[in-house]
């Protein structure tokens, strides 16, 4: 059974929580966009780790974990978690594999990225997580990307960097007027990673083609969330990759045909981190209950996400796009004890009711939610183990969202725990 896992809101979801419910039935976990804009807080014992690039599936013996070449990889942050991993006496060597496609993250990513993040005005600014994640996927697309197989050659790898640095050298200084990053220090920095680098990288679409034949069970893990992705999403207020269902088959190599279940994460709210219109913002008294009852703070910034109703229009949009088969809803727990809750199900935009989302952004900036009103319910669910033991009212709402999103629910969470999860 190969399935992909998509996050169907502005990311945040919860993906971390089923990734390791669905990792104990898979044998090899694949990431297969974004880099280490993601976060995904695991426990260990007493202490916290957060994962950024590496999947999580690394924690569970016996499994393989891959970086995909959609993937776009800071050596540096790869290395701090391998270390830290490794110090934690996790087996890591030749059971994590990266694609010798994906294209490095490189120091003038991260700086450009910051630049533009500080010289930006408020309206044009996306809040991005300064890890260079923009940059380094726009260098892919305008062919000025360095890959992981770029270092198997050093005088290769030495003029391939020189040439892209004397352009964004020339993008620092003419733009930022900033003096410009030394040759010298970036390619001694990449000559340390490359050994180490290179033990990890292989060619991982045909690793996965001969596993898939081999009847070798694929988790494909989706970063960020669909309404994050560069095609699908909010743009201009999104990642720069594809966060949605297509970026699992680019981003890993594989074709379509071997997929078996798309499975989408919601959360029972919606919350979204950075900037970008948000149409049903809970009001700030709301906001900074659930804020604090969900915990809602970045596990990559720590910045406090904004929190709001959940959206339908933005689900359903997500629903389409990924065609998915069944859903997960995270988070169900934290609307116990609100009298009403609501359901944003169409915008009201320039005085016309839209039941899609629009690709404008000028009319999603001007989107007013129309609510469906439901009753809330006061009982505490983390304890609640089966359908039936569910408040009427929690069932009424799932029924809901089920039936607007025409894809049934299979999965409810009601606490970050593995045994607070319902099965249906
Ligand atoms: P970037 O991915 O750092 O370029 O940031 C672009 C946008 O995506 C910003 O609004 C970020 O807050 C958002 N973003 C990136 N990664 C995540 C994530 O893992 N969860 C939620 N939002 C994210």
């Amino acid at each position: 059974m190969n399935r992909i896992l998509i996050g169907a809101q502005w990311g945040d979801e919860g993906k971390g929580k089923i990734i390791d419910l669905l990792t104990a039935k898979s044998d090899i976990v694949v990431r297969y966009q974004g880099g280490n804009n993601a976060g995904h807080t695991v426990k260990f014992d007493s202490e916290t780790c957060v994962l950024h690039l590496i999947p999580s599936g690394i924690l569970h013996a016996g499994k393989i974990c891959v970086i995909g070449g959609g993937v776009v990889l800071d050596p540096e942050a790869f290395f701090e978690e391998v270390r830290a991993l490794e110090k934690r006496n996790i087996r890591v060597r030749g059971r994590l594999f990266v694609s010798d496609q994906a294209h490095m993250i490189f120091p003038y990513h991260k700086l450009l990225d910051r630049l533009k993040e500080e010289s930006a005005s408020e309206k044009d600014m996306i809040g991005t997580t300064k890890k260079g994640i923009g940059p380094c996927y726009a260098d892919k697309m305008a062919r000025l990307g360095i890959r992981v197989a770029d270092l198997k050659y050093l005088d290769y790898f030495a003029q391939r960097l020189e040439s892209v640095l004397k352009e964004r050298n020339e993008t620092l200084r003419k733009i930022y007027n900033h003096p410009g990053l030394s040759f010298k220090e970036i390619f001694s920095k990449f000559k340390k990673y490359r050994k180490e680098l290179l033990e990890f990288a292989i060619d991982t679409p045909r690793y996965l083609y001969d596993a898939t034949k081999r009847g070798k069970s694929v988790l494909f893990e989706g970063a960020q969330g669909t309404l994050l992705d560069v095609d699908h999403g909010t743009y201009p207020f999104v990642t720069s990759s594809n966060a949605s269902v297509g970026g699992a088959i680019t981003g890993s190599g594989v074709s379509p045909t071997v997929i078996d279940r798309v499975i989408g994460v919601v959360k029972a709210y919606t919350t979204r981190v950075g900037e970008g219109p948000f149409p049903s913002q809970f009001p700030p008294r709301l906001l900074k209950h659930i804020q604090t009852k969900g915990e809602e703070f970045g596990a990559t910034t720590g910045r406090p996400r904004r929190c709001g109703w959940f959206d339908a229009v933005i689900a359903r949009h997500s629903v389409r796009i990924n065609g998915l088969d069944e859903m997960a809803i995270m988070k169900l727990d934290i609307l116990s004890g609100l009298s009403e809750i609501k359901i944003a199900t169409a915008y009201r935009i320039g005085g016309k009711i839209r039941k899609d989302y629009p690709h404008s952004t000028y009319e999603f900036s001007h989107a007013q939610p129309v609510y469906e009103t439901m009753k809330g319910w006061k009982e505490d669910l983390s304890g609640v183990k089966r359908w039936k033991d569910f408040p009427l009212n929690a069932q009424k709402y799932l029924k809901r969202i089920e039936t607007i999103l025409e894809t049934p629910i299979k999965i409810i969470s009601v606490g970050s725990k593995r045994a607070q999860t319902v099965f249906l």
